[in-house]
């Protein structure tokens, strides 16, 4: 069955409730006519937009999806500050991202972690954006295909075939995160295919063959095509880009 490509907004820590308000009505407004069954496109607000969206989403008959940026794996309890589960699933989230490399490079996230989240966003009905890469010391010491090994090994631990075949992984290397230097298409392909091949060994053939894997880091309008045009790549997890509604678009668009 053909991978269906993903192009999924990351808006990090920015955008009050009103900026995204006009955010997703922009986007709305760019993407009329847009067949959302050729390119699912996703929007991953902060926390404190998610509601926000999600009514103009319901009352608009918007066809995006909703994605969370985080949560805890566990479903109540005193854990100040965080977030559960279940409480996305209740805004109608349809996606989280996890492991993201700012929240393992600054927040103390580790692979375990990342392997509990994803146990719970399946236990939930939420699918994991699972976010995978490399520093540029470890790009430069040759160790990228070791490191996302570890880090998709860790992450897929204990899941079921049929949920596996479900998760996304965003393969994003960390140099090219926010930097404008983007992984050649060549570069991209190369490792998110070694990616396949890992969750082959890990998962099986089959799951491995339905799941999709996004490329991340400084994508745009005008790189975009180049990298969705590889066999591997399914789709983008925008960071930059997915802030200015045109420049999103265009993204989306240039994705086949
Ligand atoms: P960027 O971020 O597109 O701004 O590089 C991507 C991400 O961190 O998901």
């Amino acid at each position: 069955m053909a991978r269906k490509p993903l192009i999924a907004g990351n808006w990090k820590m920015f955008k009050t409730h009103l900026d995204a308000i006009r955010l997703v009505q922009g986007l709305a407004h760019e993407l009329a006519g847009h067949n959302f069954e050729s390119v699912e496109v996703v929007v991953c607000p902060p926390f404190t937009s998610l509601r926000t969206i999600q009514t103009l989403i319901d009352s608009d008959r918007y066809e995006f999806g909703l994605g969370a940026q985080n949560m805890h794996w566990e479903s109540e309890g005193a854990f100040t500050g965080e977030v559960a589960p279940g409480m996305l699933k209740s805004l109608d989230v349809d996606y989280v991202i996890l492991g993201h490399s700012e929240r393992r490079e600054l927040f103390g996230e580790t692979d375990e972690g990342v392997n509990e989240k994803a146990k719970a966003a399946f236990a939930n009905g939420l699918l994991p954006i699972i976010c995978c890469g490399e520093t540029d010391a470890e790009r430069e010491a040759g160790s990228t295909e070791q490191k996302v090994d570890r880090q998709i090994r860790a992450a897929l631990d204990g899941l079921k075939p049929d949920d596996a075949a479900r998760a996304v992984i965003a393969y994003e290397p960390i140099w090219a995160i926010g930097t404008g230097k983007t992984a050649t298409p060549e570069d991209a392909q190369n490792t998110i295919s070694y990616i396949r091949k890992v969750v082959a060994q890990s998962s099986g053939e089959d799951v491995a063959a339905a799941m999709r894997i996004l490329y991340g880091g400084s994508v745009k309008s005008g790189n975009a095509a180049a990298l969705m045009g590889q066999s591997d790549i399914d789709g983008a997890l925008v960071g930059g880009a997915s802030l200015e509604a045109s420049e999103f678009a265009a993204i989306v668009k240039a994705t086949k």
